[in-house]
């Protein structure tokens, strides 16, 4: 692995699930792997659990880790070839995306989409840039279209469901992604990233279910079956997957709020005794009730508690191919 940009970076994701249940098992075998090796993490963009979880990883394979808010601290980025520089960017990512790479061994990046212009933001420029310029390993912490980071630990949180709740006859998890109420346009990155992961992995029946006019771009959903219809589709469902984001086609826009589609324990009554998973941050009582939060149906924060274990396989597998 060169980099880790999405699921075409991975070459068996079940592999990199068990190196990531392993890291879980044992935090600190491989600390000498990462030993007098930095890697910088950059937000361009707010972060919990991201920055967290990685810092905690790269600390655990022996790293040294150094975040830098560049949104908020840093000169403003020019991503643009060719740019006359005399608006508002200060420095152009090829001056210094260069600086990165020989200060840190791996870069890490998040940026988020501008919900503008889906040209744009569907490029990826930014993150192709970094790794354009900076000549060291670069790893998405969440970019203008995915959050593969979350997407490889969300397979791992659902293959460890399984592993201690096996389905009878070893039969295929039905996994049901759902789009979720929210009161501000939220990127797409999450829900391309899961359906694209889940899709690559093969190993369940995948529905996706949306309101009208809320289709995923079709490079990431290809192969799952998609229905506007929510009450069909959560029946029998083993995972459920709740997660807002805006609209694809007319790009960025909030077409629906109906709180109709917010989960609630009383539509888990058609699943398979499903368990319920969220990225988080998570808006309580629009997205997802009370009810299933905090009810043992909510994986949320075994999920969150993953993202460590993930990140840790992650860059341990770009430290091994460096
Ligand atoms: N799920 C996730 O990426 O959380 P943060 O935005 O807090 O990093």
């Amino acid at each position: 692995m060169k980099n880790f940009i999405s699921v075409h970076d991975v070459n068996n994701i079940n592999q990199l699930v068990q190196s990531a249940l392993a890291y879980k098992a044992s935090p600190l075998k491989d600390q000498a792997l990462g030993q007098h090796k930095r890697i910088g993490c950059l937000f361009l963009n707010p972060s919990m659990r991201t920055r967290l979880s990685t810092q905690i990883a790269a600390q655990q394979l022996g790293m040294e880790a150094i975040v830098f808010n560049v949104g908020a601290e840093g000169w403003a980025l020019e991503f643009e070839e060719e740019a006359i520089m005399s608006g508002n960017t200060v420095e152009h990512v090829k001056d210094a995306a260069p600086v990165f790479g020989k200060y840190f061994d791996v870069l890490a990046i998040r940026t988020f989409p501008s919900l503008k212009n889906k040209e744009d933001d569907y490029s990826e420029l930014y993150i192709k840039q970094f790794i354009k310029y900076a000549g060291i390993p670069v790893l998405s912490l969440e970019s203008s279209t995915l959050h593969p980071l979350q997407s490889l630990t969300d397979i791992m949180t659902i293959t460890e469901s399984l592993q201690a709740n096996p389905l009878p006859g070893g039969k295929k998890p039905k996994i049901v992604l759902t789009w979720a109420p929210h009161i501000k346009p939220l990127p797409q990155c999450v829900a391309n990233s899961f359906a694209q992961w889940v899709n690559a992995w093969g190993e369940a029946d995948f529905v996706i279910t949306h309101p009208e006019d809320y289709e995923l771009s079709e490079e990431f959903t290809k192969g799952a079956t998609i229905t506007l219809n929510q009450d069909e589709a959560l029946k029998d469902a083993d995972f459920i997957y709740v997660k807002n984001w805006s609209t694809f086609t007319d790009y960025g826009r909030v077409y629906s709020n109906d709180p109709d589609w917010m989960l609630t324990r009383e539509k888990l009554q058609v699943t398979n005794n499903a368990k319920v998973m969220h990225c988080l941050p998570v808006r309580r009582n629009v997205e997802l009730s009370d009810e299933i939060l905090d009810s043992p149906s909510s994986l949320v924060t075994q999920e969150a508690g993953n993202r460590v274990w993930a990140a840790q396989a992650v860059l341990a597998e770009l430290l091994r191919n460096k």
